[in-house]
């Protein structure tokens, strides 16, 4: 793929921040950004990087009405060498091609999609903080832009990667959150798209977690839509937890996202010594083993959020305190484990880290 380039002369560039960890998330882009537009008929076409600018789009435009739209978040790591590190990126572009596919978009080739996220980096590479914690943060996103109301697929789309450097996605930095349960809302159901990252999975889910912050809580902890009692995943990361010493966490039932930091925790563990089960977790096992010392940690996982320790969780009105509050061991052993890989501090024995040339 040919990228065209439209260069910002030198002395226009935007100066960068001191101290990228204190960084509130996703507030503060770069200088250029990457898009490529598709027609029908005549597929993906125009892959250009320019600088970072607002989008012209129709009132009319099929993403504001009838939301096709899909997006991915990834991350690009500076190593003391000053190599550009990429996790797994791969399967970012195969995870955004099933997302497009279930939206009813058109898949973007994985090269291309790769090729247009290096050339990017390449050309911003200043912007890669190198204080471990912070990143430049990724977001490839596609949106329908057919200008036409009849509701059907557009037969046109954006796709567009900004950059945004980034300190950690939570206030509680590497501190435990707390997470409230939903017990009414749900975040997806089955046959639909909670497994696609899409868009309107996170709009339908804002209420909960606005309420949850009322409360005192900083996310939602997502129940299964038709019983309201499995554990799914929370807003932005998947969940797991330590259960009579095995690592535990929610089969992938088609509702919830397909993570790859979950992924990558799953694959890490028998390596580091501890068991791995994919399954149903009903709330009530998880608050008896709260209560009966079987459940000893409770962490997030995600991008944004690397290894989130849970300290509380809110259920039905009444707090439950998950190992005081401090971060566990497993916590600190897959966080540690994460971004050392990422930051390409301890070797790579599984093939995941992208050296960006
Ligand atoms: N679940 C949701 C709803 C998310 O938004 C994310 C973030 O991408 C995750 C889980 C974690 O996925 P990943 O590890 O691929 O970032
Ligand atoms: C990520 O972890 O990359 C996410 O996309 C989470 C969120 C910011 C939506």
């Amino acid at each position: 793929m040919k990228i065209s380039l439209e260069l910002i002369a030198e002395k226009k560039l935007k100066p960068l921040f001191k101290d990228p960890l204190m960084l509130p998330f996703g507030r503060y882009f770069t200088d250029y950004m990457f898009t490529m537009e598709y027609s029908q008929g005549q597929g993906w076409q125009n892959p250009c990087i320019k600088p970072h600018q607002p989008l012209v789009l129709q009132p009319s435009a099929n993403v504001f009405h009838y939301s096709q739209e899909v997006f991915e978040g990834q991350k690009a790591y500076q190593s003391k060498k000053g190599e550009i590190l990429m996790f797994r990126p791969l399967e970012n572009a195969r995870r955004l091609n099933r997302s497009l596919q279930r939206l009813c978009m058109p898949e973007i080739d994985e090269n291309n999609f790769l090729q247009a996220e290096c050339e990017l980096l390449k050309l911003e590479k200043r912007w890669i903080p190198t204080q471990k914690g912070a990143s430049l943060y990724i977001r490839p996103a596609v949106i329908g832009t057919e200008a036409a109301l009849g509701v059907k697929a557009s037969s046109e789309y954006l796709f567009f990667i900004i950059l945004s450097p980034v300190g950690p996605y939570f206030k509680e930095g590497f501190n435990s959150v707390s997470l409230w349960v939903s017990d009414t809302y749900s975040r997806a159901g089955s046959g639909g798209t909670g497994e696609a990252k899409t868009g309107g999975n996170y709009a339908g889910s804002l209420l909960a977690t606005r309420e949850a912050i009322q409360k005192g809580y900083s996310q939602v902890l997502w129940l299964d839509a038709c019983e309201h009692r499995f554990i799914e995943e929370v807003g932005a990361m998947n969940i797991f937890f330590i259960l009579n010493g095995k690592l535990v966490t929610p089969a992938l039932d088609g509702t919830i996202l397909h993570g790859i930091t979950r992924k990558s925790v799953l694959e890490l563990a028998a390596g580091l010594g501890i068991q791995a089960e994919e399954r149903k977790i009903a709330i009530e096992e998880v608050i008896e083993g709260i209560q009966s010392g079987k459940l000893t940690e409770v962490f997030g996982a995600g991008t944004a959020a690397v290894i989130s320790p849970v300290g509380k969780i809110g259920y039905q009105g009444k707090d439950y305190l998950v190992n005081e509050q401090r971060t566990g061991t497993w916590a600190q052993t897959f966080f540690k484990t994460l971004i050392g890989l990422q930051y390409g501090e301890i070797p790579d024995r599984h093939g995941w880290v992208y050296k960006v040339q």
